[in-house]
């Protein structure tokens, strides 16, 4: 691998890219990252958040952006992997300057991206990352989504409380770091209620054969298994364990929500219940505001995602709309000329977004309302929804 060259063209690439891009000619933008899965097993996620995002974005940009100046969104594919999530977001803040970047989906790619942009001082919101280790990051990290010590025991309480479930087998993707500590604080919680773990087994992303795991489990005889992992594996692992001969129900996460998995998982995977941040059938007027806009956009219904991305991009706007009020800081938000990026005036504007963000509070959201705490979390509701052929039903909701 020729490292060296590589090493001395980039400098030189930013200055061209640089030179070339800030001129006082030029019209004024605020330039916002975005990375994500557009392709790969994930895919779903990545292109549901871009959706959300953009409905957000085009709509701000309608009513004048902010302050007069509109917003661009400059969106990189990850393919859902950590090492691509990692190059992507380092070409967006080498190439475009962003004053923020919105992403990622997965736990394990906002980890993998995070610590560069805390280095580099511009504030990361993910839209739907529930681990907790993403925004003990830094001071720079932020989400608009709960967190999975609640997610895990959300679940655990719907499985004891609610479907008298007392003995439950788990199966984890051990190279998830969602999966795992969503394993971790379901057996937690679900455990100290008087609960008990039949069996736990564990794959990899991307494994396709699951029958040695679930034979294993299944002769263990639990009640319900949990699956919580993404919903490509999902699809695949219910079907296997019904071709196994399991009878009980499906439990899982937010990892579940795709169109994807009724056509992966099929019949195997109605009736299954997963956690998730927002149901399509909530009649509440600013979630079917949404999707009736979402809709008219992208003629599908949104899911999870969809939402999530939106919310995000949303208290990110009202955020910048904050710090515009100081003319000085407005000027630099817009402004890329600085070289270079990450040493530039820009600083001041990125530290005082941070700021603002930090103290959002109860910001209307289609995923609930929005509070971030000390630790740059949102403390919401989850809601517990049923896979059926014809979409996500609500099932109930659970509050932090
Ligand atoms: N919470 C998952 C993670 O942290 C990602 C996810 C969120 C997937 C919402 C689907 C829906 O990895």
């Amino acid at each position: 691998m020729p490292a060296s060259p590589v090493r001395i063209l980039a400098p030189i690439a930013v200055l061209l890219l640089s030179a070339c891009s800030g001129g006082a000619d030029q019209p004024k933008e605020i330039v916002v990252g975005e990375y994500g899965s557009l392709t790969g097993a994930q895919a779903t996620f990545g292109l549901s958040t871009k959706n959300g995002i953009e409905l957000a974005t085009d709509a701000l940009n309608a009513k004048g952006g902010i302050g007069g100046v509109k917003v661009r969104i400059v969106v990189e594919d990850d393919q859902g992997k950590p090492e691509e999530a990692a190059t992507a977001v380092g070409k967006i803040i080498s190439q475009d300057r962003p004053v923020a970047v919105l992403g990622e989906v997965a736990s394990t790619n906002s980890l993998a991206a995070a610590p560069m942009l805390q280095t580099n001082g511009i504030p990361m919101i993910s839209p739907s990352s529930t681990n907790p280790k993403v925004t003990e990051q830094g001071d720079f990290i932020f989400r608009v989504c709960f967190i999975d010590p609640f997610q895990g025991t959300a679940v655990a309480k719907f499985a004891y409380n609610s479907k008298q479930l007392k003995n439950v087998g788990i199966l984890k993707d051990v190279k998830s770091d969602y999966s795992t500590g969503l394993a971790q604080y379901f057996t937690e919680t679900f455990t100290k209620m008087g609960g008990a773990i039949a069996d736990e087994e564990a794959y990899s992303q991307g494994d396709v054969d699951f029958k040695a795991q679930l034979t294993a489990m299944i002769a263990k005889n639990p009640d319900a298994i949990f699956i919580p992992g993404y919903y490509t594996d999902v699809g695949l692992i219910a079907r296997q364990a019904r071709d196994l001969g399991f009878k009980g129900p499906f439990l899982g996460g937010d990892g579940w929500d795709s169109a994807e998995l009724t056509k992966i998982g099929g019949d195997a995977i109605a009736g299954g219940f997963f956690t998730n941040h927002y149901a399509v059938d909530d009649p509440n007027p600013v979630v079917q505001d949404f999707i009736t806009k979402y809709n008219a956009k992208y003629h599908e219904k949104p899911d999870g995602l969809a939402a999530l991305g939106y919310d995000s991009a949303q208290v990110l706007y009202a955020a910048m709309a904050e710090v515009a009020k100081d003319p000085k800081m407005a000027a630099e938000l817009a402004d890329r000329s600085s070289v270079p990026a990450t040493e530039g005036d820009r600083k001041a504007a990125r530290a005082a977004l941070r700021d603002v963000l930090a103290h959002t509070v109860s910001y209307p959201g289609v995923t609930g309302n929005i509070t971030i705490d000390d630790h740059r979390n949102a403390q919401k509701p989850a809601v517990v929804v049923q896979v059926t052929a014809d979409g996500n039903k609500f099932v109930e909701s659970i509050a932090p």
